[in-house]
């Protein structure tokens, strides 16, 4: 059965929308681009590797460990934010689009780190953070220090307060990360002066994308790193970046906290501007003799919004965190599969499908609750190590391509008990300390079994602190165990990049019984994802290419975990 065939068609028509602009024919290639099936490894730098010995990871740390990435069987590394910033979100605060900041290194080590990726066969992608930059940017200070109505203040959202002197916010939007997203400025003589949006942290004000500077001078930062030679974007908060002129109320509660997961219809976010903008990132991506790849970070309230980031002439892929979101269910996971891949357009849009990135509770964590994973998690069980693992077969099961942030290849878990004291994350403070933020899944990776930061760093205290017991998960203690989830990783990537047809863009569900998940992919492969209460018996017939735990009796796939099936007929190397 191919999925909403009544979806994909409703989106088709889509294509056709007023304003769209239709590329030429030559982009409906039979032939497929590298990111078509690829999987990127996603490397939060502060807590990949630290070579420099500071307690944060760097890209000679990465540059060292870029070995370890390759043999586990990738073909990308996205990586985070590495431009000059001073940090208030973890360099997604960007004070300099063309410079590294010296926490990380160089100029000259992130050119190495480019050239060494590739001599390994590893293409790069790029962090883009273009929704906003940082209030220490000179943009954003020389707007500052310029008159109201100046030239320089239109690059980002000045606006009156309302109320005697002006002492209110323009209206009553929130910021994501919690508080309000309008911070009054100073003027010269110190008197209260206009208020600055930012729908972010206070110290990363958003640009207005309707400013013709503004989109130029993006232009030629998205060149400027092609031609240092990154492969690709990942477009940080891009569905931001489109604004109406509409400053109208929200209803919003002074206390209300605005979140992700309640993102409705409002005026500051996923407005149709930013699809000029997607075009014509898309036509600098297109200048160069392999097209360079734009995957979005697009959180958009429904399929039909997503799929218009995804039409001909904007973005090749998005990665989406709605898998991420879902409860450990069947309907629930088939219904999201369904409805991502529904968005995509076959032949030139397709989904990086992922679970876990430096902004999601980890995986394991998730998948040890029985419901929602909000708040503060429970332990960590073998149930969620074992569903994590099932998850990650159907995720690399998927047609498109996929991403694994670090550190899931190894089952790490949240850290829930960091010390407040170290904590970091915007989120919590401007949350009021109701929320813990993203700080449980940043913490460095353990390396060695021995040490006090299990190899990350030589220095005795890491940027965040490691629990101890990380160091029976660490990478060489797995490397040294063949039922580790780092052998199981590494196991599936091999599979995957040998057995996909990777033309092939349906996804077949099989009938099964309720909570069980059976994906069809070509004549000869089945994923099997046991979400029920019972074992799930396979056939005589099918060879067990991988799964989440050994299967009992080699047949039975037991509740909670998965595998990968291919009919016996076929050769270990032929493709399905
Ligand atoms: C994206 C990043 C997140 C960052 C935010 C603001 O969502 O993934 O880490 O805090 O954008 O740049």
């Amino acid at each position: 059965m191919i999925v909403e065939e009544e979806a994909q068609k409703r989106i088709l028509d889509s294509i056709h929308l007023p304003g769209h602009v239709a590329w030429p024919d030559i982009d409906i290639q039979s032939s497929l681009k590298w990111w078509h099936k690829a999987v990127l490894y996603q490397v939060y730098l502060r807590s990949f590797a630290d070579a420099n010995d500071d307690g944060v990871g760097d890209i000679a740390g990465l540059i060292s460990r870029l070995p370890y990435i390759k043999e586990l069987g990738v073909d990308a590394v996205w990586i985070s934010p590495w431009y000059a910033s001073p940090m208030l979100d973890g360099g997604y605060d960007v004070r300099d689009y063309v410079d590294t900041d010296p926490l990380f290194g160089s100029l000259e080590d992130v050119q190495d780190l480019i050239d060494a990726s590739h001599q390994l066969g590893l293409r790069v992608v790029l962090d883009f953070v273009a929704n906003h930059c940082s209030s220490q940017h000179p943009w954003f200070q020389s707007a500052l220090s310029s008159p109201e109505g100046s030239r320089e203040r239109e690059w980002f959202y000045f606006k009156d307060g309302q109320g005697e002197g002006g002492d209110e916010p323009p209206n009553d939007w929130k910021s994501i990360f919690g508080g309000p997203a309008w911070t009054r400025t100073l003027n010269h003589d110190d008197t209260p002066g206009q208020w600055f949006f930012h729908l972010f942290d206070s110290s990363q004000p958003d640009l207005n994308w309707k400013n013709e500077e503004v989109l130029v001078q993006f232009d030629e930062i998205l060149r400027y790193w092609f031609n240092r030679g990154v492969d690709g974007c990942r477009l940080d908060a891009v569905s931001a970046i489109g604004k109406d002129d509409d400053y109208r109320d929200m209803g919003f509660a002074p206390d209300h906290l605005y979140r992700p997961d309640i993102w409705g219809p409002v005026p500051f976010y996923d407005a149709e501007g930013v699809h000029d903008v997607l075009r014509r990132w898309r036509r600098v991506a297109r200048e160069y003799p392999t097209e360079k790849f734009l995957v979005g970070e697009v959180v958009v309230r429904d399929v039909d919004r997503l799929a218009r980031y995804l039409r001909r002439d904007e973005l090749q892929s998005t990665l989406s965190f709605d898998l991420s979101k879902i409860v450990w269910n069947a309907d629930a996971f088939r219904q999201m599969i369904n409805t991502l891949h529904g968005a995509c357009f076959e032949g030139h849009s397709w989904m990086t499908w992922t679970l876990s990135s430096h902004d999601e509770k980890r995986t394991v964590s998730r998948y040890s609750q029985d419901g929602p994973a909000e708040g503060v998690l429970g332990d960590v069980t073998p149930t969620g190590h074992g569903r994590a693992r099932a998850a990650y077969l159907l995720a690399l099961a998927l047609p498109g391509s996929a991403c694994i942030y670090q550190g899931e290849e190894l089952g790490l878990w949240e850290v829930m008990d960091i010390h407040e004291d170290r904590l970091q994350d915007p989120i919590y403070f401007r949350t009021g300390k109701q929320e813990l933020g993203r700080d449980g899944c940043r913490v460095p990776l353990p390396w060695e079994k021995e040490g006090p930061t299990l190899g990350f760093s030589a220095r005795h205290e890491t940027w965040l602190p490691q629990p101890q017991s990380w160091a029976d998960v660490s990478v060489a203690t797995q490397l040294n165990d063949a039922s580790s989830t780092l052998h199981f990783f590494r196991s599936v990537l091999a599979w995957r990049s040998t057995i996909f047809n990777n033309d092939e863009w349906a996804i077949t569900w099989e009938p099964s019984p309720t909570g069980v998940l059976v994906l069809r992919r070509g004549p000869d492969f089945r994923c099997v994802v046991n979400f029920s209460g019972e074992p799930f018996c396979v056939g005589d017939d099918e060879e067990v290419l991988a799964s989440s735990s050994p299967l009992t009796h080699e047949r039975v796939v037991d509740v909670n975990n998965g595998a990968w099936l291919r009919a016996r007929r076929f050769a270990a190397h032929q493709r399905l």
